[in-house]
């Protein structure tokens, strides 16, 4: 596919789609009840239908309707063993959530997989802990997926646990191994990621208490049934925001996003740069949701990402990367060692792309340098099959200052099936 350069200035209002994160933890919160949940405004990506998949397979009976998603349960515990493997396509947050809820069923044996890239992913962080908790938990050589589980006829126990990296993957995976273990879990994050799953979960009743960097975990009979609407994705009105903020004169409102702050990382970011953003918080329960508003800038200067932040900006960091690399200085982003382990190597990926186009960059281990350029050449983008790569570099290629082209612009369809539609409403 081919992208026009010199994106002109635009005045707009849209919607983007509905959080992936909240979805996939909403599928697996309705399979947890034994009555029947309405998600409203659900996404229907390619990684939140994995996890809908499995959620039928597991037993839930799925009804779909216009706008929602009708869930009917089978509690949290004595879930149905599937007859075939449960396929998580390209979706991390489906295989490691779904590891910690059936690493503690007493019974049943399931096999977890997905795509290449997952395949490729690092599961050995939520195999070493629930191991711990008494799991019979295998993979592939090195904790890799294919995972197979075996229930443990006793369940598992509850574990004190230190996480190693910030992941609200892990996290979630944990949080959901305790709530159906013998007794109570503890979990320690290095810096806060995405709390989600604790907040919908406080909100559905579950007693789960957060202090500081801890999170505890009592167990927990079937969640309660629940009529909730996804917000808009943060995370896919950041390629608009950055649009908007880097083409001076440009006005852009994007509605009813979730506001979530560990989810927002971006706007904060941005605005350090000196981007003009300001937001309107509009409800509250159980996530913060409101209006984004955004008017383009002559000129942002640089900054840096210290590990402490990047948790809250994990997969905004390549769309960032494009503010950065139009921006007065040199920006740096630390402590993003993970980025590595995401749908693609995300930290290649973004310095490969950023040299095409003309701008100096050093690739660091953990993160990268970008030196600030006026002009973006326009180039063939390598997406690497990974959506918000495909995505960031889209929006570099419309500020370039030429024709681009972009090799698989289908791996979109992962968190966002319309993103070129959207991009033509503008
Ligand atoms: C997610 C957590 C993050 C994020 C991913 C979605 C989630 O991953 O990158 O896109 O829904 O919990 P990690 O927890 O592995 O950092």
């Amino acid at each position: 596919m081919k992208i026009l350069g010199k994106f002109k200035k635009f005045s707009s209002e849209i919607s983007v789609p509905s959080d992936k994160s909240i979805t996939h933890r909403l599928f697996i919160f309705a399979l947890s009840t034994k009555k029947e949940s309405i998600i409203r405004n659900p996404l229907l990506g390619a990684d939140t239908l994995s996890t809908l998949a499995i959620v039928e397979q597991l037993g839930g009976m799925v009804k779909k309707q216009e706008k929602a998603i009708i869930i009917k349960g089978k509690g949290l515990r004595d879930l149905d063993e599937p007859t075939d493997i449960l396929n998580c396509g390209n979706s991390g947050t489906t295989i490691r959530l779904f590891s910690g809820l059936l690493a503690s069923e007493r019974k049943g044996l399931f096999i977890l997989t997905g795509d290449n890239s997952l395949r490729n992913r690092p599961m050995g962080r939520i195999i070493k802990p629930l191991s711990i908790m008494g799991a019979n938990i295998f993979s592939r050589r090195n904790f890799l997926a294919p995972l197979a589980i075996v229930g443990n006829k006793n369940g598992l126990d509850g574990i004190n646990y230190e996480m190693p990296i910030s992941s609200a993957q892990l996290k979630s995976c944990l949080i959901l191994a305790g709530l159906k273990a013998n007794s109570d879990t503890i979990i320690i994050e290095p810096f806060p990621s995405r709390d989600h799953t604790e907040l919908i979960l406080t909100y559905l009743g579950v007693n789960i208490k957060k202090i500081k960097n801890s999170i505890y975990v009592y167990p927990s009979e079937d969640l309660n049934p629940f009529d909730l609407t996804v917000p808009g994705d943060p995370s896919s009105a950041a390629f608009f925001v950055v649009l908007a903020v880097l083409i001076p004169g440009s006005k852009l409102l994007v509605r009813d996003v979730c506001l979530n702050p560990l989810r927002i990382g971006y706007i904060e970011v941005l605005k350090r740069m000196g981007a003009n953003i300001k937001l309107e918080y509009c409800s509250f329960n159980p996530e913060p949701i409101g209006n984004i508003f955004v008017e383009g800038v002559e000129k942002l200067t640089a900054t840096n990402i210290s590990p402490e932040e990047v948790p809250k900006i994990i997969d905004e960091v390549p769309i960032i990367s494009i503010a950065m690399a139009l921006a007065e200085g040199k920006s740096e982003v630390s402590g993003a060692l993970d980025l590595r382990k995401k749908e693609s190597d995300r930290i290649n990926a973004v310095c490969f792309n950023l040299r095409n186009m003309g701008v100096k960059v050093v690739e660091k281990e953990d993160g990268f340098l970008i030196e600030g350029t006026n002009e973006l050449k326009p180039s063939n983008i390598k997406t690497f099959d990974d959506h918000r790569i495909a995505m960031a570099f889209t929006i570099a290629s419309l500020l370039a200052n030429g024709e681009s082209s972009i090799d698989n612009p289908s791996c979109c369809a992962i968190s966002f099936p319309d993103f070129y539609d959207k991009l033509k409403e503008l």
